[in-house]
């Protein structure tokens, strides 16, 4: 049996791409996300191809019930060595609009659920003494993004949160991975009106991440140009910085000038 990794948010875009390159790479996949006919058709898929994969439909807001799922994973591939977590959402938040439970919804998704997957197989990690946990964070959490509020304070949650872990497991023998891609073309961004550079295949970026994975990354922000535009970005002082993002917000959305 090959290197047990679960995925959260495996049903589609980057999930599934990863759970197909991870397991072309020998590992055997844990597949969970909510919907299970396209989990159902990739570990047809994957264990047609020689791999090993198992399914099972999990929220990953729902503590018990992701942690029972994953549990289930481990009964049938095997003690969980990686856990990828994945799974997440996106939302647009206007002034005009603001609704603070949507906020928290995606928080609540993005966040929490980062949390409870780890959560889940964390203390089997720690009795063996090895393992790695990563999370799919997002460029998007380096500074505050207008209109994408809530997804950037949930990924720059993921970051900080994953930062604090990696430094207190890493000598227990268990590496913590945070990749933090740029735009990707998946389902997520296919509403995005906004100009969306250095545009990556969710397989270009599969094939980057599990090297990276492989490499035991601390912290891995891709494609290079993009990780090199928030360098820039992050340096600019707020009065630029300002000025320069508020051209992403719509105009219709700007109401009356003061
Ligand atoms: N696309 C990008 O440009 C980009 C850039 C940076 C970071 N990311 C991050 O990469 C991750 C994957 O995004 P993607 O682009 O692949 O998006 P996607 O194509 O929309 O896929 C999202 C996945 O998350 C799952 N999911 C959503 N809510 C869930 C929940 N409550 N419980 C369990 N699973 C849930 C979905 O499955 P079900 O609907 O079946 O549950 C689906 O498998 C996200 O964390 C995203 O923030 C994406």
């Amino acid at each position: 049996m090959g290197y047990h990794a679960i995925i959260t948010g495996a049903s589609a875009g980057i999930g599934a791409s990863l759970a197909r390159e991870l397991s072309s790479r020998g590992y055997s996949v844990g597949l969970l996300a909510r919907r299970a006919e396209p989990l159902e058709a990739l570990a047809e898929e994957l264990n047609a191809g020689g791999g090993q994969a198992a399914w099972r439909t999990a929220d990953v807001t729902d503590r018990e019930g992701l942690g029972e799922a994953v549990a289930e994973l481990e009964a049938e591939l095997g003690p969980c060595e990686l856990m990828v977590a994945n799974a997440g959402v996106i939302g647009l938040q206007f002034a005009d609009t603001f609704d603070g439970g949507e906020v928290a919804r995606i928080m609540d998704v993005n966040f929490n659920g980062v949390v409870y997957s780890i959560e889940a197989v964390l203390p089997g990690m720690l009795e063996r003494g090895r393992g790695q946990l990563v999370a799919i964070s997002s460029v998007a959490g380096f500074r505050g993004l207008p209109t994408w509020s809530a997804y950037s304070a949930s990924k720059a949650a993921v970051s900080t949160f994953m930062e604090a872990m990696r430094v207190e497991l890493g000598p227990r023998g268990i590496a913590c991975t945070t990749v933090q891609p740029g735009f990707i073309d998946t389902d997520l961004v296919k509403g995005n009106k906004n100009p969306m550079p250095f545009l990556l295949t969710p397989e270009e970026l599969s094939r980057r991440v599990a090297g990276a994975i492989q490499g035991r990354a601390g912290e891995f922000t891709v494609p290079w140009q993009m990780k090199g535009l928030m360098w820039l970005t992050r340096r600019l002082p707020n009065w630029l910085y300002d000025r320069v993002m508020y051209s992403s917000v719509p105009k219709s959305r700007r109401g009356p000038k003061p």
